[in-house]
């Protein structure tokens, strides 16, 4: 049969575009998933690639067809300016830590008692060494879920946008259809968390291509792929193949009451790449044989991991076990055990912290040591290298575990590792400021007590502007360090009344080929984005300023829990110890280290400047919680873990009443063991009747059932 081919309207053309474009987004999504998330290619690249090319084509003939979630785009747009901060849904915690059978015995202890008569079920997972990601999407008009924003963990509470990045990575899926979303039982708007890694095959590929550019290689993978989701030009992001581990589904802030290993498995329904090393136990010797399985598979992995994560499979028993600060009481990390390496140490550098301390450093011959190269290590302090007799030449052993900064383990003493020959003498001065340093009794370092210190106000400031704290991007220690010098700045309150014409006119000397010049510290476009970011950084908040004052042991958790409850600096610097002490996070030993630093005249001093600049040192006071609000409650019987005397409190905390008779007016009675007649009452009067998880939800707001 002859086919005639009849000339076809434009609207007629684009029809069919649209309809083909469709058609190849579907299949490219298709081979995607199965490349890159199954591992299980069904056609060559170079087929994928002359399917990619089709689309493209379309696409550049009808640029109106182009959405932001089809395949062509994960090869990465414009660059972005800066990072938009965003807020979690809910904060983005950390994992509380093991290194031993001993210590996951405890932990898993801990959870049965917690967990009274729920089931616990753990179950283990790899814990890979990338970087924690937020995915959220969000429903489509035809009912599908897309992908509308990445974000970093940034401080846990904050993350960075970096959604033109992770667009790039190709085992996160864009679109996710409405079939499979029925299918996994998931609403078309949700949040995946999970890990982005860097495989060790790009991560080479990434370092052959710096050191042929001349650029230093990165450290490790999980640098590079930090490094990566923070670049401002996501085509680079393209190319450097990152992956996505997904390990949590959350809907409005919340997990899904499924369970962690259904969890999993809906995850994988979806399209996501879920780890498959996996498993479900109930015993500590189930839990040790995983971690030794997973050891020995490391080698081979072809990513990074450093431990095995536990978390209790069941919902309800994560809901009773709940958080602590940092972390959920019902998950734990068990971390393998630190690396270890030999080398040589030709020297002990000193340098002076921001809070004056004196801190050795070992200057090592490169060694090769848990993926990285390492040529310095901590010394832990003056004690230690005293107590050991350590001299200079002497071999010693690294540790290095993971994230943790290598340090030195011991001196190693045999036929091949004779001992060096010069006995270390420990600096009696600071080496900066040339004051006599101080140690004081118990104490294991020496400080430097000199006020004037250079060291201690180049730590204060670069403290003051790191991102955790006032997060001043372009203060790096270059900056600092010439800002000092040129006598710009003699305090962090100095920093807001720089202006253009003021770093315009700082020079620094210079000297090349014997030449000495004198040269700009900043140049026009450094300048105006430096000011804008000093500028920003007036609204970061009481609890920032907090922490960046640099008081002994006030980090971000204490920071935030002051500033929520006090409200503002001035009632912070007049509180008393005991005051203070009712945070809860807040001992005498902080308390003690808070009312001593607003003691000294300086440091007031320094408060008003910034006042006067107009640095916000004001928060939103907690809000109190009235979640029971207008609510009456009845205590029967004896509660699994809270005493009524606790429960009491909590229901009062939360504004609710607590009454001592069933009547037609109570809200709810709570109902432990042996509960007696106000039970049969509560029964009788239709009352609803809650055991202790049921008041613990009400309490947290979750659900009033
Ligand atoms: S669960 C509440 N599961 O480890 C936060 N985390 O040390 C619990 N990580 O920030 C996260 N693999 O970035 C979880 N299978 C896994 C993980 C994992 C790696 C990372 C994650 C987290 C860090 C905590």
């Amino acid at each position: 049969m002859k086919t005639i081919i009849l000339p076809m309207s434009d609207a007629g053309k684009k029809g069919q575009a649209e309809k083909r474009i469709e058609e190849l987004r579907a299949e490219l999504r298709r081979h995607e998933h199965l490349y890159y998330v199954m591992d299980a290619p069904e056609i060559s690249d170079a087929e994928f690639d002359k399917l990619m090319k089709e689309l493209k084509g379309l696409e550049a003939e009808h640029p109106e067809l182009v959405t932001p979630d089809s395949p062509s785009q994960r090869v990465g747009g414009k660059p972005a300016e800066g990072f938009q901060k965003v807020r979690h849904s809910r904060p983005m915690l950390s994992l509380d830590n093991a290194y031993s059978e001993e210590e996951l015995r405890d932990w898993d202890r801990r959870v049965h008692e917690l967990a009274g008569s729920l089931p616990v079920e753990y179950t283990a997972e790899q814990k890979m060494d990338g970087l924690s990601i937020a995915l959220h999407y969000e429903a489509g008009p035809d009912g599908s879920a897309r992908l509308v924003r990445g974000l970093t963990r940034g401080d846990g509470q904050i993350g960075e946008e970096v959604t033109s990045n992770v667009r790039t990575i190709r085992s996160v899926p864009l679109v996710i259809s409405a079939e499979k979303l029925t299918g996994a039982g998931v609403p078309a708007t949700f949040e995946v968390r999970g890990e982005t890694v860097m495989p060790e095959k790009a991560f080479e590929q990434m370092n052959k291509e710096r050191v042929a550019e001349g650029l230093e290689p990165a450290v490790n993978p999980r640098n590079a792929a930090a490094g990566t989701l923070r670049t401002k030009d996501s085509s680079i992001v393209a190319q450097r193949r990152l992956d996505v581990y997904a390990y949590f589904l959350l809907v409005n802030g919340e997990y899904l009451d499924l369970g962690q290993d259904a969890t999993l498995d809906a995850l994988t329904a979806l399209g996501f790449r879920v780890n498959p090393h996996r498993g479900k136990m109930h015993k500590v010797e189930e839990m040790m044989k995983f971690i030794e399985q997973t050891e020995k598979r490391r080698p081979t992995l072809g990513y990074d991991i450093d431990g095995v994560v536990f978390k209790v499979n069941s919902q309800a028993t994560q809901a009773r076990l709940g958080y602590t600060g940092r972390a959920p009481r019902w998950a734990l990390a068990y971390k393998f055990a630190a690396e270890q390496a030999i080398t040589q140490m030709y020297d002990i550098m000193i340098t002076t912290g921001r809070t004056g301390k004196l801190t050795p450093t070992a200057m090592l011959k490169p060694v090769f040591v848990g993926g990285a190269t390492i040529s310095r290590a901590t010394l832990h302090n003056a004690d230690w290298i005293e107590r050991m007799g350590l001299r200079i030449g002497d071999w010693v052993k690294i540790e290095r575990g993971g994230d943790v900064i290598p340090k030195v383990a011991a001196i190693v003493e045999d036929a091949d590792h004779p001992r060096g020959k010069e006995k270390y003498v420990y600096p009696t001065h600071c080496l900066v400021c040339g004051a006599e340093a101080v140690r004081e009794e118990g104490e294991a370092d020496y400080r430097c007590v000199n006020i004037d210190c250079p060291a201690l106000l180049h730590g204060a400031i670069e403290h003051w502007a790191s991102r955790a704290v006032m997060n001043i991007e372009g203060l790096g220690e270059q900056s600092v360090y010439a800002l000092i010098e040129t006598n710009a700045v003699k305090s962090v309150a100095d920093l807001y009344s720089l202006t253009e014409e003021k770093l315009a006119s700082l020079t620094q000397e210079t000297e090349r080929n014997g030449v000495k010049k004198q040269q700009r510290v900043f140049g026009p476009v450094e300048i105006k984005k430096l000011l804008k970011q000093i500028e920003g950084s007036k609204e970061a908040g009481l609890a920032r300023v907090l922490m960046g004052l640099g008081i002994r042991f006030v980090g971000e958790r204490t920071a935030d829990a002051i500033a929520q409850e006090f409200g503002s600096m001035d009632a912070i610097m007049n509180a008393s110890k005991d005051e203070l002490e009712r945070v809860e996070e807040i001992g005498a030993r902080i308390s003690h280290a808070i009312t001593d630093f607003f003691a000294r005249p300086a440091n007031r001093e320094l408060i008003e400047h910034l006042k006067a600049a107009g640095v916000k040192m004001t928060a939103e006071k907690k809000q109190k919680t009235t979640q029971l609000a207008g609510l009456t409650l009845v205590l029967t019987g004896t509660l699994p873990n809270l005493s009524r005397e606790e429960a009491k409190a909590k229901i009062e905390a939360a504004g609710g009443k607590v009454s001592g008779s069933v009547s037609k007016k109570t809200n709810y009675v709570i109902a432990g063991e042996e509960a007696g007649s106000k039970l049969d009452k509560a029964r009788e009067l239709n009352v609803p009747v809650l055991d202790e998880a049921g008041l613990v939800a009400l309490l947290e707001g979750r659900s009033r059932e």
